[in-house]
Parts: C-alpha cells; sequence; structure tokens
C-alpha cells in the first residue's frame, strides 16, 4: 500500500454544548482565529442541529466546513424528532459524524443502524465519519482490533463511496473520551494502521492508501502534534478542547506541525 500524502482533517464535535447565541460567538471566533490555517487543512465544526443554519451563513465566507452530529436513515417519514441527511445536507451541511460511541451507548445505535445511515448519507452526499473504537473492557481482553474490524465492516457494509475524499474514519477509543485519558500515539497509530488494511481488503490498496482516519479521545493541544505526526493518523475529532476557540486553533497548528503541541 503506498503511503500517499494525506491532507489532514480536524473537525470539533461540540456534543450537546452551547446555546444558539454562545455557539454563533465561537464559530464567529473560530473563524477568527483560524483563517490562516484553514487553508493547509480541512477544519469542521459539528455544532448541535439547532446551530446548523446560522453556522452556515457564518462559515459561506470561511474555509471552513459545517458537520452534523447524527442523522435519521430514512429520506423522509413518520419519525417525530429525528432529521435526514437531505435535511443537513440543505442546511449547508458537507458532513455527518455517524456510530458516535455515545450514540451507541445512550442511543442503541448497532452496527446495522449506523450502516443504513451511512449509505443514506452517502446517497445524500453527505461525507459521514464514521466512528469506531473499543471499550476498555475490550481493550484488556485483546479484542480491540476484533471490535474495529466488526464495526468498519458491518458499517460500510454494501457501500463504495466514489472516492476516498467522500469517507473519513474516526477511531475513538471509548476509554479516552472524555476522561483525559489520551491513546498513545503509538497505540492510536496501530489501530489505524490496521483500519487500512480492512479498508484496503473491503475496497482496494488506493482507496485504503487515500482515505482519511482522525484520531480522537481527549485531543488536547498537548498531545495533538505527536497524534497527528503518526503516518497513519490524518486529523482529529475534538470533543471539549473544540468548545475553546484558542485550544481549537492550538490544535490545528500542533497537527500542522506549526508550534506548540
Ligand atoms: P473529548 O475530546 O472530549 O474526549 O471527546 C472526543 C469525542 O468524543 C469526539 O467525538
Amino acid at each position: 500500500m503506498s503511503t500517499a500524502s494525506r491532507r489532514l482533517i480536524i473537525a470539533g464535535n461540540w456534543k450537546m454544548h452551547t446555546d444558539v447565541v454562545d455557539g454563533a460567538s465561537l464559530v464567529a471566533e473560530v473563524v477568527e482565529c483560524t483563517a490562516s490555517l484553514a487553508l493547509a487543512a480541512d477544519l469542521v465544526l459539528c455544532p448541535p442541529f439547532t446551530h446548523l443554519a446560522v453556522a452556515a451563513t457564518q462559515l459561506s465566507r470561511s474555509s471552513i466546513s459545517l458537520g452534523a452530529q447524527n442523522m435519521h436513515q430514512a429520506p423522509e417519514g413518520a419519525y417525530t424528532g429525528e432529521v435526514s441527511a437531505r435535511m443537513l445536507l440543505t442546511s449547508g451541511c458537507r458532513y455527518v459524524i455517524l456510530g458516535h460511541s455515545e450514540r451507541r451507548t445512550y442511543f442503541d445505535e448497532t452496527n446495522h443502524s449506523v450502516n443504513e445511515k451511512v449509505k443514506s448519507a452517502i446517497a445524500a452526499g453527505l461525507t459521514p465519519i464514521l466512528c469506531v473504537g473499543e471499550t476498555l473492557q475490550d481493550r484488556e481482553a485483546g479484542r480491540t482490533e476484533q471490535v474495529v474490524d466488526e464495526q468498519v465492516r458491518q458499517g460500510l457494509s454494501d457501500t463504495k463511496p466514489e472516492s476516498a475524499e467522500d469517507l473519513v474514519l474516526a477511531y475513538e477509543p471509548v476509554w479516552a473520551i472524555g476522561t483525559g485519558r489520551v491513546a498513545t500515539p503509538d497505540q492510536a497509530d496501530r489501530v489505524h494502521g490496521h483500519l487500512r488494511t480492512v479498508i484496503a481488503d473491503m475496497y482496494d490498496d488506493d482507496f485504503a492508501s487515500r482515505i482519511r482516519i482522525q484520531y480522537g479521545g481527549s485531543v488536547k493541544p498537548e498531545n495533538a502534534g505527536a497524534l497527528m505526526s503518526r503516518p497513519h493518523i490524518d486529523g482529529a475529532l475534538v470533543g471539549g478542547a473544540s468548545l475553546d476557540a484558542s485550544s481549537f486553533e492550538a490544535i490545528v497548528r500542533a497537527g500542522l506541525g506549526f508550534d506548540g503541541g
């Protein structure tokens, strides 16, 4: 498998944080402090649904993209409280996070339902950010590769994105999310390398060498540089630290190897 040089993709997953007013301020701050960086890496903000329309207008003059945190698999229908791929697309989203471990844990999402969502997102023209990751119990039992292997194979079953730019993977070990306990660059890179071999097996070597795999789980300015300097780590999916514009900026800088980190 050749080692194509891949452009970093760094996304902020705001989860259920900020109200609409604070969210708009945060978008404005991020736009301002990453203005010179947004050309060197793909930056994505994933605020709550209620913020999307305003954020889309704010981001329209920047090179930062907009993403959502979830969607329903059906194109439309009687699904009270749900949001479709097309609704996200026409709200200005380019990306959608799917299969986040919090969705799997608190909302009973399975590899099967995640797969339905991935197919529907791709069909609508959204780029899924498919999240996979093992629990602490899985890791301690030596099942990390098996778990992420299943999540990727089942999550992407019957899909063939047109190009590797139309799909992003995020490796987020559950034990590292919101815990301050980050995977070491070696631990993360090993799993990313494994994911690339799974993708090569499912699609082909060229696709596998191009697909971008983010790391997520307690990414901070202090650890971002070491993580993103690893050969298989092509960016970050940042939770808590993305709620502060200067931390997000510092993570992007560190990822690009500019300073700090
Ligand atoms: P933290 O960066 O807060 O650990 O969250 C990671 C995450 O879940 C991003 O999707």
